[in-house]
């Protein structure tokens, strides 16, 4: 038997004994890696302290980067929900991005428990947000006296029934001026792009509340460069950002998000500093620009145990741009996008209108209750496309808390899929189910005899 016949079948114990030291490392590590790896929820969850004490199902998606996929694209409630369909993970399922730990909940009653407990009162900062000031601001203000403050002013000064109704003749002027746009680049064009006309317009109702004036968006204008500061705010907190799951990558800011978040919060310090300035210098004993109080008028009149500071008011009030302008625009687009598509609901509505308002005049805030199908349209486009389906309900766990038997650590982002209670076939909310005549559970809790046609999805 020749010596290399041999070595097939009798071990050299000499170099055995050397491949075995590298084959067992490799194993080894291995599976740790794999151990890591094909841990419920992934990298993240593996890593967890006492992770022995959890149990909650969830894939653990790519070695590393976790489900990090599933969030560059624009689809990820779907994914979830599909996710924690196949994974019996409908009540919470777990999940990792790179180093951060995730649970996500598509179950109504569960979503209510993490919503309402004050173990999960803050909201995580991405460092996008951080940097462009909304760690002072009201949605990521950590839970406190602070944040407390911030809410009860804006719910008496902002966002009561007394405040919203007086600005109801600003809102019919942007209304109107919409309305006189898109006829007219209609009758140009032949066509006209909505969404444009209602992003401006909804920029424009959001600076009328906050800051007491409107704004022409034409090149070179004031406007212009407020839309521009906008439109890059909107881009960055939308770019999924690696320093916020892998912390040794944000020591090199590889894809240069902070560097332009720091210029874009001085150009907004700028801008909105000589806002509250004019404001500052045009209030004489206590009245605003409009005669009307906007909500620099109101935050410059606190009194001192409430008083902001200038760096704080910026903040607050660049949020209130931030969030009221395309929450605002896309539930508009995908109302008339509906009504393109399902002309019956819109000539419904037409003849709502014509019976409850005629035509001589505008619509008003006064009308809107004798408009139950109208109202029905809002609740069921807001159902079908429910604004931030997953992400706006992004909560952080303050304290290791349980969710039913299931203990979830501190540190875990807890996230509820709107969009998938919104769509549970359960509830007879699925695609397949809906026609002409079937009216959902949203809105008939709104207009209980109303019969109407329900978006599909
Ligand atoms: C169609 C219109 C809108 C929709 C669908 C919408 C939706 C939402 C959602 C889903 C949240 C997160 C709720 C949560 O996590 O508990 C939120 C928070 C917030 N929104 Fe809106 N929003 C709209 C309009 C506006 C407007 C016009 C403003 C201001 C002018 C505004 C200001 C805020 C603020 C300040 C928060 C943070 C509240 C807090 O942390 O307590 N939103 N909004």
């Amino acid at each position: 038997m020749s010596s290399e016949y041999q070595l097939l079948f009798v071990p050299d114990i000499g170099r055995w004994s050397v491949v075995s030291v590298e084959v067992v490392v490799g194993v080894v590590l291995l599976c740790v890696v794999f151990g890591f790896w094909l841990a419920p929820g992934g990298l993240a969850w593996a890593l967890a302290k006492c992770r022995g004490r959890f149990a909650i199902p969830g894939p653990p998606g790519l070695p590393v980067t976790g489900l990090l996929h599933v969030f560059s694209g624009s689809e990820a409630h779907r994914v979830l929900a599909k996710l924690a369909r196949r994974w019996d993970a409908v009540g919470l399922m777990a999940f990792s991005v790179g180093l951060t730990r995730f649970v996500v909940s598509s179950d109504p009653e569960t979503a209510k428990g993490i919503l309402s407990s004050s173990a999960f009162a803050d909201r995580p900062v991405k460092e996008s947000a951080y940097e462009l000031l909304f760690h002072r601001a009201m949605g990521f203000a950590p839970y406190g006296e602070y944040w407390r403050n911030l809410r009860r002013i804006s719910a008496t000064h902002l966002f009561s029934p007394k405040r919203i109704a007086a600005f109801e003749g600003f809102r019919r002027d942007i209304c109107l001026k919409m309305v006189d746009e898109i006829r007219g680049l209609m009758v140009e064009n032949g066509e006209v792009e909505v969404k444009k006309v209602l992003h401006f317009g909804s920029l424009n109702n959001v600076m009328m509340t906050v800051f007491g004036r409107s704004y022409d968006f034409d090149e070179g204008g004031v406007g212009f460069e407020l839309e521009k500061l906008v439109r890059e705010g909107y881009e960055l907190l939308g770019t999924f950002n690696w320093s916020d799951h892998f912390p040794l990558l944000g020591l090199l800011d590889l894809q240069g998000v902070r560097k332009r978040c720091r210029r874009l919060a001085s150009k907004v310090n700028v801008f909105v500093g000589k806002i509250i300035e004019e404001h500052r210098a045009k209030r004489v004993g206590g009245l605003s620009v409009n005669g009307v109080e906007d909500f620099v008028d109101v935050l410059l009149d606190l009194e001192k145990e409430d008083k902001l500071t200038d760096s704080d008011m910026i903040a607050v009030l660049w949020e209130m741009i931030f969030r009221g302008t395309d929450t605002v625009a896309i539930l508009l687009e995908w109302i008339l996008a509906r009504m393109v598509l399902h002309p019956e609901i819109q000539s419904k509505a037409q003849s709502e209108i014509d019976a409850m308002v005629g035509n001589s005049r505008p619509v008003s805030d006064s009308d809107i209750p004798n408009l139950p199908y109208v109202q029905s349209i809002v609740k069921e486009s807001l159902r079908v496309h429910p604004p931030g389906p997953l992400l706006s309900w992004a909560r952080l766990a303050t304290d290791d808390v349980h969710i039913g038997d299931t203990l979830v650590p501190a540190g875990t982002t807890a996230m509820v899929n709107m969009w998938a209670i919104t769509h549970d076939e359960k509830e007879g909310l699925s695609r397949e189910i809906h026609g002409v005549g079937h009216s959902s559970p949203l809105v008939g809790s709104a207009a209980p005899k109303l019969q109407m046609g329900s978006f599909p999805s």
